[in-house]
């Protein structure tokens, strides 16, 4: 077993089940890039400011790099039985350095070390979750592109309500996950705003550290203002858990809107074989098994946020162990969406739309009865009244088994005298589709132009983040 750092101060060796329950190595080994790296600039710093000898610098960042090697080509492995990542890492270099290595820890803690850690390794994953989601808002986009006059029922309540057309429909999602990614920039700058790194365990230091350098050198903003903040704060965990979670539940929409779209009952997409699967029993079926496992999903990362926010709300002044709950919970949520992202993405680029069945939904269903009622207000008639009537008419027709453009001018004309020929135009589901011109709505035009401006947002990113 690897030597508690730790050791000193006690008469025993730890229970070896304590020593298990207290481990973070299991999860907090995919840190390591991020630990040795904040070592690397606190060993710099030290050096800098004359506490450390330039010697001793150079051995440590030296060490650090023959660590990061022998980890790359397997020469090294990490210790399942080391307490923590900042214990594997001090522990492994003072092994191959000495002294020096023993130097690394000054007018440090494993607190800040911990803090600064998860900072960085956010950092990197919420870098990475964006490139995963304009990757999925190019190809929503191009799917929108491909669909603006593929004309659907546009429903609220699940009932058939007015004509849009399935690029319209698309570039909704394309507009919340615009947000998440605004969500994902903001929650990193705040993330990258102050850098604990110098805060100690607690109280800060007698040493003279420069803060400002490592800050820097760390890409943040600036150190932390305060030291016992610096050291217990992860309001940065739940802020990323959050705007993880709206993302979650953006593509659990999305795949709740997916799992419709491919039944038989609406049948208005008709997924690649490679993204659904068969059943042991039934030889017809084709399940939409990945969008209900987003769905299901979503679930598990909200959970991940609770135990984030639950874990913190009942915690004093400044680190408590109950911290090191954050990281299972968050890398979860972390992994857990850039598995969905992953996934959704293909299977939207490869899904076949099936524009006539969206055609043949959108003729039944009195879609156009608004666009009936608006054609006798634009006459004259008090749009309360129009209302009324149209009302009757689909009434009528319902009772007929009729659409509204099956009735005859001469029908027409029995409901009202300001019915002429036109009507049929009025109420022509392409026609009031496309008469929708209004911004953000269903015309081709509109979704044309909503499509532009979300490749605008993501070039924009794009740039920021070359
Ligand atoms: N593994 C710990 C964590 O993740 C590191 C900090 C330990 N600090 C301490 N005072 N025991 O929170």
């Amino acid at each position: 077993m690897a030597e508690q750092l730790w050791k000193g101060r006690f008469s025993k060796a730890v229970d070896s089940r304590v020593n298990d329950f207290n481990s973070s190595i299991r999860f907090d080994q995919r840190m390591i890039a991020q630990d040795m790296r904040g070592s690397g600039v606190h060993a710099a710093m030290l050096a800098k400011q004359g506490i450390i000898s330039e010697k001793d610098c150079e051995d440590i960042l030296s060490g650090l790099a023959s660590i990061a090697d022998d980890l790359a080509s397997g020469a090294l492995e990490i210790d399942p039985n080391a307490e923590d990542v900042h214990t594997f890492v001090e522990q492994t270099l003072t092994a191959r350095i000495g002294d020096a290595g023993k130097r690394l820890h000054t007018g440090r803690s494993r607190n800040d070390q911990v803090a600064l850690d998860i900072r960085l390794t956010l950092r990197d994953y919420s870098h990475t979750l964006q490139a995963y989601i304009v990757e999925l808002i190019k190809v929503i986009c191009r799917k929108a592109a491909e669909n603006t006059t593929a004309v659907m029922p546009g429903y609220t309540h699940l009932q058939r309500a007015q004509p849009i057309t399935f690029g319209h429909a698309l570039m909704a999602y394309a507009s919340m996950l615009l947000r998440d990614l605004q969500r994902f920039e903001d929650a990193t700058a705040r993330m990258d705003a102050q850098c604990p790194l110098g805060s100690g365990a607690l109280a800060g230091t007698t040493y003279p550290l420069d803060r400002q350098f490592t800050a820097e050198k760390l890409g943040f903003a600036a150190p932390c203002a305060n030291s016992l903040d610096g050291v217990s704060d992860r309001d940065f965990c739940i802020e990323l858990a959050n705007a993880i979670s709206i993302c979650m539940m953006h593509l659990s929409r999305l795949s709740e809107e997916i799992i419709l779209w491919c039944s038989w009952e609406f049948k208005f997409i008709e997924l690649d074989d490679a993204f659904t699967t068969g059943s042991s029993i039934m030889p017809q079926k084709k399940n939409p098994d990945v969008t209900e496992l987003i769905r299901g999903k979503t679930g598990r990362v909200y959970g991940d946020l609770n135990t984030l926010l639950v874990m913190m709300k009942g915690i004093p002044l400044a680190y408590n162990k109950d911290m090191q709950e954050d990281k299972e919970a968050i890398f979860d949520a972390v992994d857990t969406l850039e598995l969905c992202l992953k996934t959704v993405t293909p299977m939207l680029d490869t899904m076949k739309t099936l524009p006539a069945n969206m055609r043949r939904a959108a003729a039944k269903g009195f879609i156009n009865a608004t666009d009936c009622a608006d054609y006798l207000t634009k006459k004259g008639m008090p749009f309360r009244d129009a209302y009324k009537l149209t009302g009757c008419m689909v009434s009528d027709c319902i009772a007929k088994d009729k659409t509204l453009e099956e009735l005859t001018l001469d029908e027409f004309k029995g409901y009202s005298a300001l019915f002429e020929n036109d009507i049929y135009d009025a109420i022509d589901l392409i026609k009031c589709c496309e008469g929708r011109t209004s911004y953000g709505g269903p015309s081709e035009a509109s979704v044309n132009n909503q499509i532009r401006l979300a490749m605008d947002q993501l070039a924009a990113w794009e740039a920021n983040n070359a």
